[in-house]
């Protein structure tokens, strides 16, 4: 056991100077490396041969453009005409099957073919050469002798056809932009569905020129114009990727009453909403007003949403209000409708009819998956793969997002070991067809145009890969490895996951001098799951500028600190260059709670993490007496571990929703005293 982890330390160090052709991601299905090499330099060139469409050249524009940023090259404008004289050769067969509006199970898969002289893409379809310039992109490189390509024979196709990212921008609106460098972030790790929760409880965000009141009442005027909306769809679409609305009903639905109503099941009058969680206002299901309205909103919305599929939600109705409405009571009871699920159920087949009277197909959430369900709605499953699993067995389409749950802010190697389809899945090969794939979901109560970013990159580009690689990529530490080389790249596209970290510290510290802030928020995560709320309570009013929306989700510094101090315990003599490393950091924390002090005493926004710096400086201080104990080879005193495991226990309690992530690793020094 021991001797394979220093081995395979001892094999990630060693492959790390080759590895440089596969800091991929997501890793294609097959990729062979040899030792060509082509140069990139200002002479670089493209040429697009075979099919070319507006859609082809602006993908292969904005390659050159992003190629131009990184190498600081001008290149000669204009594609090549001699291929001789070309760099990289795109050839794409033909426009594919969704031209004009992306589809699912488009084909996007691609090849790439270099050697010394000429770097080869080929493609059946342009969304596939749109995937294969992004491999391009990822596989530059640079060493003494300039910029390059590696020789390497690729062939790609996804696992699953249907890989989202979810952005809730009902709990917290987002600019256009902000849509836009997300879409450039996904198309950059391949994802293909952008799923819009347009409407929640707290917000409705689109607007309806049939019923205005709906944005005009329902959104504090945060809302996208219809143009807007036009844009986006446009926008994904020169990228690949499908947007599908979502129209969460009929609970989550308070934003739709303010406007109107007499669409709710009790009499109102309804505000937004303004605190995070469930709530009762929910559609009336049994008022035939309610149905024409939906009739004409969904089909206005059917027009201005081009893909195939629209979610209506369905998710977390209670109906505690159909439960008291006298008239709901006696519907049911006239129709011999008996419970709440049946009743929506009777709701969702109302709503499939003028889903498909637009031509449009239905999903939504596990709890629309009823016995009458027909078996031509999807499922998106947020409650697991055996739900996913069974509702595949009875013959539905659907997708994953249990384990996608981004906005819970657990590491990308928990979301990376999710797996729609799973190798322990007993589906037969003609059920597995039914899962489709999967979506990350970015909700968002805690996030803002600021921090949107940061919850979900890098982590998604995991997920990304989860869906895309073949099922056997699962190496976590390559996989993290990857994971920093992508993050850096987003940068290049406008994401703001890095960058606006300095500039929130910077806002609480109110100088320039953010160091040792920075140095606790390396080891501190915000709380997991929906403890934020319970810890640190806020409302979708609230300021998200707090340390707590400074400090990024799958601490790095933490991974690093818990790889060191585990290779140095498994053998000290071959790990000694991690001792000084370990003895550098920890000095590190012990000097940045000191500094914080006075920081923290002008800055009253800091005040809520006084205890966490504190805490540092203890962390900081019990890790470097192990040290010393472990360099002298002197056992500590069972009384030095007890006192500074109650320090651990304590330095464990969560402040200002934040908390320590590097406690396991310190305990592990501590104890490591005792032998
Ligand atoms: C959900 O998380 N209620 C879809």
């Amino acid at each position: 056991m021991k001797t394979n982890f220093v081995l395979s330390i001892l094999l990630v160090m060693i492959s790390a100077p080759l590895s440089w052709a596969q800091d991929l991601m997501p890793l294609p299905a097959s990729i062979t490396v040899n030792k060509d090499r082509l140069a990139i330099d200002e002479s670089f060139k493209v040429a697009i041969r075979g099919h070319s469409d507006a859609r082809l050249q602006a993908a292969v524009a904005r390659f050159v453009k992003r190629l131009e940023g990184r190498t600081v090259y001008s290149f000669a404008p204009g594609l090549a005409v001699d291929d001789q004289l070309t760099t990289l050769i795109v050839h794409c067969e033909g426009p594919g099957l969704g031209k004009d509006v992306p589809v699912l199970n488009e084909n996007e898969s691609y090849r790439i073919d270099i050697t010394d002289r000429q770097a080869l893409l080929s493609a059946p379809t342009v969304v596939g050469a749109i995937r294969g310039l992004e491999t391009v992109l990822q596989l530059l490189n640079s060493d003494r002798r300039g910029f390059f390509l590696p020789g390497v024979k690729i062939q790609d196709q996804p696992r699953f056809p249907w890989r989202g990212l979810l952005i809730d921008v009902a709990r917290h609106f987002e600019p256009v932009e902000v849509l836009k460098r997300n879409l450039d972030a996904m198309a950059a790790v391949k994802l293909n569905v952008l799923h819009w929760h347009l409407t929640e409880d707290q917000g409705f965000r689109v607007e309806s020129k049939k019923f205005p009141k709906l944005h005009q009442l329902g959104s504090d005027g945060n809302y996208y114009t219809q143009e807007q909306i036009k844009d986006v769809i446009a926008y994904a679409r020169d990228r690949g990727i499908r947007v599908m609305p979502e129209f969460d009903i009929p609970g989550h639905a308070t934003s739709w009453l303010v406007g109107h109503p007499e669409l709710g099941s009790a009499p109102g009058p309804y505000t937004i909403e303004r605190r995070p969680g469930i709530f009762e206002p929910a559609l009336d299901p049994t008022r035939e007003e309610v149905y024409k309205f939906l009739d004409v909103f969904l089909s206005e919305m059917a027009a201005l949403f081009p893909d195939a599929y629209m979610h209506i939600g369905g998710d977390e109705n209670e109906g505690k209000q159909w439960d008291r409405n006298p008239a709901i009571q006696a519907y049911m009871k006239g129709k011999g409708i008996k419970d709440n699920h049946a009743l929506q159920a009777y709701f969702n087949t109302r709503l499939l009819k003028i889903l498909q009277k637009n031509g449009k197909k239905m999903i939504g959430w596990d709890e629309i998956l009823q016995p009458e369900l027909p078996k031509d709605v999807a499922i998106h499953s947020w409650r697991g793969t055996a739900a996913l699993a069974e509702a595949a067995r009875k013959g539905y389409d659907g997708i994953l997002s249990n384990g996608y749950y981004i906005d819970l802010i657990f590491p990308a190697s928990q979301h990376y070991a999710a797996d729609p389809l799973p190798a322990d899945s007993t589906l037969t090969p003609e059920q597995a067809k039914h899962v489709l794939g999967g979506e990350a979901t970015m909700w968002a109560e805690w996030v803002t145009h600021e921090t949107i970013d940061s919850r979900i990159w890098p982590r998604t580009a995991a997920i990304a890969e989860r869906l895309w690689s073949p099922r056997h990529v699962t190496d976590v530490n390559d996989m993290y490895r990857r994971l920093a080389v992508i993050s850096l790249q987003l940068e290049e596209l406008g994401l703001a996951h890095k960058k606006n970290q300095d500039m929130m510290l910077r806002r609480l510290v109110r100088t320039d001098d953010i160091g040792p802030l920075r140095t606790l928020v390396s080891v501190i995560e915000p709380v997991k799951e929906y403890r934020r709320y319970q810890q640190r309570p806020q409302t979708m009013l609230s300021p998200l500028t707090g340390v707590v929306d400074a400090t990024l989700p799958d601490s790095e510094a933490a991974r690093r600190f818990a790889f060191m101090v585990d290779a140095f315990l498994a053998d000290a003599p071959r790990f000694q260059l991690y001792r000084s490393e370990l003895g550098q950091m920890l000095a590190d924390w012990q000097t940045a709670g000191a500094a914080l002090e006075p920081l923290i005493d002008r800055s009253p926004a800091l005040k809520e993490v006084k205890p966490l710096a504190n805490n540092l400086s203890v962390l900081g201080e019990t890790g470097m007496e192990a040290l010393t104990y472990l360099k002298l080879g002197v056992p500590s005193t069972p009384e030095w571990r007890k006192a500074s495991e109650l320090k651990m226990d304590e330095a464990s309690k969560p402040y200002g929703a934040l908390e320590f992530v590097v406690i396991p690793s310190v305990r592990k020094l501590i104890l490591a005293t005792g032998k």
